[in-house]
């Protein structure tokens, strides 16, 4: 029996719902049929946005989405996108299969997309191929109310009042396929095109850095040293998966690898952290990890490029372990985008047709949103580790807030692939009169929510927790998320 300690009266930070957030690339079938469908499709579709995807959106209370990339950000061309469709530019996504992207998905759906989602929108600027111009037109056809060539534009273009968009990428993957730059060159670009972003009608830009991949702290150190007080945040990239073997294909120490691979992110996360803490010891500086996630070999018989995989019960312990990291890391850490909302990498949907699917990563999404804008309350958690092929990794992860009312949230995962584990909790500082509780599991490790079978693994009511004379009890079976409610 793991020993647990909660402490309901010991508050840490706030956690910040954009931890929720996710991420829509033009990548394979995201954009394109995943979100947007047009006007005159037979797909039910409000202003051509997909009501099946919007309604589950909203369920699973999406707070934020990143657009348009990811590496196609770096060769977007906002202009391309805005205005008649019959005039817009046809281009080739170099990025992505050098497939025809008609740029009838720009600013104006995105904005219609978040709206009916009911989610903030973050948008990555294109620093890699862009101008300086380019990205601060848009922040003003975008933001500015008042007269200007931008402004007017927008009002011709169908859009009277200037939306609000406050979170604003300034490139992406800098390092890599955003322009292969230095640290110290991309400080330098990051520092004049952040200078341009401006504040129309007293909405403020929340600027994002471009920041590291895994262990890149030399990126991290030289973006701190020279460019931090122009920055609101810093993003973190961190993909996680396997190099053989699709994501249904896997056994004992595939599971375990890949999830020890996850839990690698507390590191990474540790460690900039500490280098961010030199520069900026008050935290004013958001790290945004703003793409991670499971990345597989796509599933056979399709496009490479499109990245097109499924998900199992083993991506479910991943997200939930991989969000449970983020809470604990609540002070630092103000935003998350998980790869990708849509038919691309660990989605939280795939569609085929007019058909939808909810993953098992959408079920922890919708389970944690509890945590959503909650505050981290301490606890510790007593964690067996488990052996396998090479290493070791911890059995159990968790995490705990106070909702606004007054309850307490506690989600925990049980990383074992075969075995059970039972915790008891000591509960201080609050005593519980009530307990409720849900869990995601699935009989077999392998499967799937497909288009035949659309609900094998879900999230339904558990009854193997329980109050104690000092807190609960759970038999948590194995490899499952739970989330317990205490008031
Ligand atoms: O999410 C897929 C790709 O992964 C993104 O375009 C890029 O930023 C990252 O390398």
């Amino acid at each position: 029996m793991a020993k647990y300690i909660i402490n309901a009266d010991i508050e840490k930070s706030r956690i910040d719902k954009n931890i929720y957030g996710n991420f829509s690339e033009h990548l394979g079938r995201c954009v394109y049929e995943g979100m947007f469908v047009g006007k005159d499709s037979d797909i039910p579709n409000v202003n051509g946005m997909r009501t099946d995807v919007v309604e589950a959106l909203r369920e699973m209370r999406l707070p934020i989405l990143r657009w348009p990339g990811g590496c196609f950000a770096d060769t977007y061309h906002w202009m391309d996108g805005v205005g008649p469709q019959e005039n817009r530019s046809k281009i080739v996504n170099v990025h992505w299969g050098f497939t025809t992207e008609d740029n009838s998905f720009g600013t104006h759906e995105f904005m219609e997309f978040c709206r009916q989602v009911g989610c903030e929108p973050y948008i990555c600027g294109n620093l890699g191929s862009g101008t300086v111009k380019e990205m601060s037109d848009w922040v003003d056809y975008i933001n500015n109310d008042s007269l200007s060539p931008m402004s007017e534009l927008r009002r011709k273009n169908g859009q009277d009042s200037a939306w609000t968009v406050k979170y604003w990428g300034v490139g992406n993957e800098n390092w890599g396929c955003g322009g292969t730059m230095r640290p110290q060159y991309y400080a330098d670009e990051y520092k004049r095109y952040a200078c341009y972003l401006r504040d129309y009608g007293g909405k403020p830009v929340f600027k994002i850095a471009c920041g590291p991949y895994n262990d890149y702290y030399e990126w991290t150190e030289v973006l701190m040293s020279q460019a931090a007080p122009y920055m609101n945040g810093l993003a973190l990239h961190y993909y996680c998966g396997s190099g053989n073997g699709t994501s249904t294909e896997f056994g004992e120490k595939e599971w375990y690898t890949n999830i020890a691979a996850a839990q690698k992110i507390d590191e990474y996360i540790t460690l900039h952290s500490a280098i961010m803490d030199r520069y900026d010891p008050e935290k004013r500086v958001a790290l945004f990890v703003d793409e991670w996630g499971t990345w597989y070999p796509v599933e056979p018989g399709t496009n490479p490029h499109f990245l097109y995989q499924q998900s199992t019960v083993k991506d479910a312990l991943i997200a939930g372990t991989t969000l449970n990291i983020f809470n604990k890391h609540a002070d630092r850490v103000q935003g998350a985008n998980i790869a990708q909302l849509i038919n691309v990498l660990q989605s939280v949907i795939l569609t085929d047709g007019a058909k939808m699917v909810k993953t098992p990563t959408y079920y922890v999404f919708k389970m944690y949103a509890d945590h959503q804008d909650a505050t981290l309350l301490d606890s510790w958690l007593e964690n067996s580790k488990i052996e396998y092929d090479g290493g070791t990794l911890d059995k159990l992860s968790e995490s705990v807030s106070r909702l606004a009312d007054g309850r307490v949230c506690v989600t925990l995962c049980n990383l074992d692939m075969n075995k059970g584990e039972s915790i008891s909790c000591a509960l201080r500082g609050m005593k519980a009169s009530s307990l409720t509780a849900e869990i995601i599991q699935a009989e077999d490790a392998h499967d799937i929510n497909d288009f035949d079978q659309a609900e094998k693994v879900v999230a339904r009511p558990f009854d193997g927790a329980r109050l104690t004379a000092d807190g609960f009890a759970v038999d948590l079976p194995a490899r499952c998320v739970v989330k317990l409610i205490l008031k």
